[in-house]
């Protein structure tokens, strides 16, 4: 892979990247065709990670379906699948890895500790690997934008982030390769996800400020649906992550959220300019 990028980069062709676990859907298509729009070479990357994933989650039954992938990729004429087993790119005698310290452990990272450590880890070695001129990620992982963002910047990584907005079904709910874990009435559930961020987003809107007020009346959906055990409702600032009390005219937040639906963990989230 780093041949191949080195030489490309030598014709003078910018490499669009986009990294994915794979099992794709319309979400992750979206990146690949804002950097197809935006490069003369895109490359994505297929790599179930196993350092970000918690020893009680779901690594082994993560979905996967690399023949559909590779045709969904041939299909939107994606140039390089990149897709190295776990003993490449961790061999033995592997033992470096990247924190980012601060942005990285709240939310997400109190629920899932190892989780960013493992995100920036990998994310490194695929920028090393596919020597990008951009990355495209998606804001479905906001907080994963805001950590990667930040450990580009620290770093001085090379390339430019760009962060694409979330792709959701028509009926709201936001793509995730988790979603085939939803029986039918849990399919139904997770809507409240969506209909919290957007009732919150409405009442900011309206005027509200006090983000214990938002957050109230947001999470008390939760109440009427069973199968559903919130995670965590917070509004944070854009780019530090930083808990809000009350928001601030001109400044951008994100409303994030994390609920399991029976076994299932979803995220989602809105961003918002007050
Ligand atoms: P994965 O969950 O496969 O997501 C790959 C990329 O697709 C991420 O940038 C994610 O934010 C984006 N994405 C997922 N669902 C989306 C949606 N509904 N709309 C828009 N974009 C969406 O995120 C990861 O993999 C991994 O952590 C990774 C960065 C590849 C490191 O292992």
């Amino acid at each position: 892979m780093q041949a191949i990028s080195s030489a490309l980069t030598k014709e003078g062709k910018s490499i669009g990247f986009v990294p994915t676990m794979g099992y794709l859907h319309s979400g992750h298509m979206s990146l690949v065709q804002k950097s197809k729009a935006e490069n003369s070479v895109t490359v994505v990357s297929i790599f179930v990670n196993p350092t970000q994933f918690g020893p009680n989650e779901d690594l082994s039954k993560y979905p996967r379906d690399f023949k559909k992938d590779e045709s969904l990729l041939n299909e939107a004429g994606v140039d390089f699948v990149f897709y190295p087993e776990s003993s490449e790119i961790y061999p033995d005698g592997f033992e470096t890895f990247v924190v980012q310290e601060k942005i990285s452990s709240r939310l997400e990272g109190e629920f899932r500790p190892t989780h960013f450590r493992g995100v920036t880890t990998i994310v490194s070695i695929l920028f090393n690997a596919v020597k990008p001129h951009r990355a495209y990620f998606g804001q479905k992982d906001a907080q994963q934008c805001a950590v990667l963002n930040r450990m580009v910047k620290d770093l001085a990584i090379d390339l430019e982030m760009i962060i694409c907005p979330i792709v959701r079904e028509p009926d709201g709910l936001a793509m995730s390769s988790r979603n085939v874990y939803l029986s039918e009435t849990e399919r139904q559930d997770a809507l409240v996800l969506s209909r919290s961020l957007k009732l919150a987003s409405e009442l900011i809107s309206g005027g509200e400020t006090s983000v214990s007020k938002i957050k109230e009346n947001a999470t008390s959906l939760y109440a009427k649906v069973e199968s559903a055990s919130l995670d965590y409702f917070e509004i944070v600032e854009f780019d530090s992550c930083q808990s809000a009390e009350k928001l601030g005219k001109g400044k951008k937040y994100f409303i994030l959220v994390a609920c399991r639906i029976g076994k299932t963990r979803l995220i989602d989230n809105y961003l918002i300019q007050v």
